[in-house]
């Protein structure tokens, strides 16, 4: 466990206090980063739950409240990180919501509000620490994309195409930043223990659970483990791949 150091890298991890965005802050802080848990004002008990849980990291964890399918709140969150510890070496955009429902049920909400969250975040909190990463001539973009975005799943029109999305954003802008130091990559988590897949009913998680080699749901450690290795220090080679976590479930290269 680390405490918060002047020169550590910082690390803006969005959906920090979710199932796996909570695992991610925890793992870079134990790597020597400094970490904003960032995610919604409106969580107020869980936010406080989120920093009992990290006290022990003396201030190497800190949180700031944004939404990130509000662009201009984003710029005001990466303005008021850059002042208040310094510039974004690290972005993981971890915040994403389901709406699950067959498309013949979908209606325009379900389909927008998914995709405000789940793929206007990633371009909203992307486009705001770009220039700066570029211009520094280091930076490491981790997007959480899903095995559901490489094969699609019933009741996920809207969710698969925005982690599909999520894939293509990254290698586009992985191309435009190569040269800058800047590498962006996915991750794609397979049904993993967190309430999101809690929610699943409880027949079809059974049927899933039992389709993974492997034999269990992920956990936020497995996840975090991928992230941590794409944003070392040395892992400026990776650029423009997707790292699948799925215990099997989807296999494919
Ligand atoms: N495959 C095939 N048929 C299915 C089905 C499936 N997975 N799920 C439902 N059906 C069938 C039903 O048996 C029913 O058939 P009948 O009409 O013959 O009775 C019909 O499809 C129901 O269709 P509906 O249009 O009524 O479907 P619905 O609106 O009730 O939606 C659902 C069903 C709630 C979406 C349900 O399919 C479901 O929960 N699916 C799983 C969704 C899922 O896996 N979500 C992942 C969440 S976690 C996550 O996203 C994290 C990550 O990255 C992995």
């Amino acid at each position: 466990m680390t405490s918060s150091t002047s020169n550590a890298r910082v690390a803006v991890v969005t959906g920090g206090i979710g199932g796996i965005g909570t695992e991610i802050c925890m793992r870079l802080a134990d790597a020597g980063r400094q970490v904003i848990a960032v995610d919604l004002a409106t969580r107020s008990d869980r936010i406080e739950a989120f920093r009992e849980h990290v006290s022990a990291y003396n201030g190497a964890i800190r949180f700031e409240p944004c939404d990130v399918s509000d662009f201009k709140a984003c710029g005001g969150l990466i303005e008021h990180v850059e002042r208040s510890i310094g510039h974004a070496d690290i972005l993981i955009n971890a915040a994403g919501i389901t709406r699950d429902t067959s498309l013949r049920k979908m209606d325009p909400q379900q389909w927008h509000d998914l995709m405000r969250v789940n793929l206007d975040g990633v371009f909203n909190m992307c486009r705001h620490v770009v220039d700066s990463m570029t211009t520094r001539g280091f930076g490491r973009i981790v997007n959480l994309s899903s095995v559901n975005g490489q094969t699609g799943q019933f009741g996920q029109t809207n969710y698969s195409a925005a982690k599909a999305g999520v894939h293509g954003f990254s290698m586009a802008l992985a191309r435009e930043t190569a040269r800058k130091g800047v590498t962006v990559n996915t991750v794609s988590p397979g049904y993993c223990d967190t309430p999101m897949v809690a929610a699943v009913p409880q027949d079809i998680r059974q049927q899933i659970i039992s389709d993974i080699p492997v034999g269990r749901l992920g956990t936020p450690a497995d996840i975090a483990r991928a992230v941590v290795f794409l944003t070392a220090e040395d892992a400026g080679y990776i650029t423009g791949a997707n790292l699948p976590v799925n215990g099997g479930y989807f296999m494919s290269f």
